[in-house]
């Protein structure tokens, strides 16, 4: 937890932001995994409730009152058994005065306050609720239809959560930058540990163990597979192979809850083939690409379309692309190869306020995303980019079997697809190279002390020693 003016000084700013009436804020259950008592470990609280109330105990929840400017923490003082079991924690009243929240009162008060806030005709505001047991709970409050929660949340209350959460400070940079030291060491472990023989799941389990073992957890559920063209593939019983690439994305996520997001793709014999480098070399140029243009005041989308446009070019120099490039690049060609969006807000969630709508968080009215095209309609990121955002740069190249045979049957792109080239490399897999980009006063820079190795010179030196 950080010191308790952070989180005074961010309800304050939330309260300017917001016009009237009362804010909720829950904070997370226990999830159940296949019983009540059996519960997904380790707990993780809510991001938005963490932002402003910084307590991570399950069943809590934060409500500030916009007009008169108070503020509650609510939930249940534990009983002896919780204390026999899991042992002893902080009253509530105390983990409110630890955030510099002045009221703090039993479960049943929250109930009371936002009936009484619905009769009196009050604005009442919540974040879009993504767990079942906090949707049920809302509904049966607030008397919606269980289908018409997430139109019914707060956009004024998203609006404001987003402008505040997208900008990181200091404080936040701080854990992020611990949660890269942590991503380092998961990803060069990975290094270290593959050759032919071992299982992919030996692999993302040793990953994941260095997360915990250094106090943290994974940020997502580690990908660590030799079909890299499968964007989030969980690591299998399959055996490494001499000769494949092995492609391993995953990162830290620090107990303060700060997240890393990297990917690294390493020759499973410890040397890229000539085919592979031509591929790699050309996901690098695209990684480099975004350190000389992200600044603040570009738009992140212009950014991915020129990532698009340069592997397009360089595709072509190999053969599997043709036409025009600009041509190519507006009728979505490239999506062929990459499919998904260059990256995403990073901070507090992985896929930073995701929940919230990424409408909201990754793009404005001047950036609306392109929904009728493939690869383009998964972009999660277009807005123009602020100092203290922090931003994924992660372009790849896949070879996606089923994609090609589609494309092919349909003719889509064919003016611009190399269709019987592409036929060749249906065994190649996939490329990702991705680093979290933190947007300064007057460019970017990697976050990571150390950086993690990706030229293929580095990769090959580090797999060697
Ligand atoms: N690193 C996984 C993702 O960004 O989707
Ligand atoms: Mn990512």
């Amino acid at each position: 937890m950080f010191e308790k003016s952070v989180y005074i000084e961010r309800r304050n700013e939330l309260k300017k932001l917001v016009s009237s009436g009362l804010i909720l804020l829950l904070g997370n259950n226990e999830s159940p995994n296949n019983y009540p008592n059996n519960a997904y470990t380790p707990f993780r609280q809510d991001s938005s409730f963490l932002y402003y109330f910084g307590q991570q105990r399950d069943g809590l929840a934060g409500v500030i009152d916009v007009n008169s400017g108070d503020e509650w923490l609510l939930g249940d003082d534990i009983d002896i058994e919780d204390i026999v079991w899991y042992g002893s924690v902080d009253s509530v009243a105390d983990m409110a005065a630890q955030v510099g929240v002045a009221h703090s009162a039993p479960m049943a008060r929250f109930e009371e306050m936002v009936k009484q806030a619905v009769s009196q005709g009050r604005p009442v505001h919540f974040l879009p609720p993504y767990r079942h047991d906090t949707m049920i709970k809302l509904m049966d409050l607030l008397g919606i239809h269980p289908t018409k929660q997430r139109e019914a949340a707060s956009l004024e209350l998203i609006h404001a959560v987003v402008k505040m959460r997208s900008t990181k400070s200091a404080l936040e940079i701080a854990e992020m930058e611990r949660a890269c030291a942590i991503g380092y060491e998961m990803h060069t472990t990975a290094m270290r540990l593959i050759k032919p023989g071992v299982t992919e799941k030996y692999i993302g389990g040793q990953v994941d163990g260095i997360a915990r073992s250094l106090g943290a957890q994974v940020s997502f559920g580690t990908i660590f597979s030799q079909h890299g063209e499968i964007m989030h593939g969980n690591p299998s019983m399959a055996l490494l192979e001499a000769g494949r690439l092995a492609l391993c994305d995953c990162g830290a996520e620090t107990m303060e809850n700060y997240c890393s997001d990297h990917t690294r793709t390493m020759p499973v014999s410890g040397k890229y083939t000539q085919r592979q480098l031509d591929i790699y070399n050309i996901v690098v140029d695209c990684h480099d690409l975004v350190l000389k243009v992200a600044r603040p005041g570009v738009k992140y989308f212009d950014v991915h379309m020129a990532v698009c446009r340069l592997m397009t070019e360089r595709l072509k120099e190999l053969g599997l692309m043709r036409g025009d490039v600009d041509e190519a690049v507006a009728a979505g060609a490239h999506a062929m190869f990459l499919p998904h969006g260059l990256g995403h807000m990073i901070g507090m969630d992985v896929h930073d306020m995701e929940g919230l709508g990424q409408i909201y968080v990754g793009f404005d009215e001047e950036t609306r995303p392109r929904l009728d095209q493939f690869g383009t309609n998964a972009l999660r990121m277009g807005r123009r980019l602020e100092e203290g955002f922090v931003v994924t740069d992660e372009p790849g190249i896949y070879f996606i079997p089923a994609l090609i045979d589609d494309w092919r049957a349909s003719g889509h792109c064919k003016e611009f697809l190399n269709f019987d080239m592409l036929e060749t490399y249906k065994d190649f897999g996939g490329i990702r190279i991705e680093d979290d980009v933190l947007i300064t006063a007057d460019g970017c820079r990697f976050l990571g002390e150390k950086q993690i190795p990706y030229y293929p010179q580095d990769i090959e030196a580090f797999m060697a020693q």
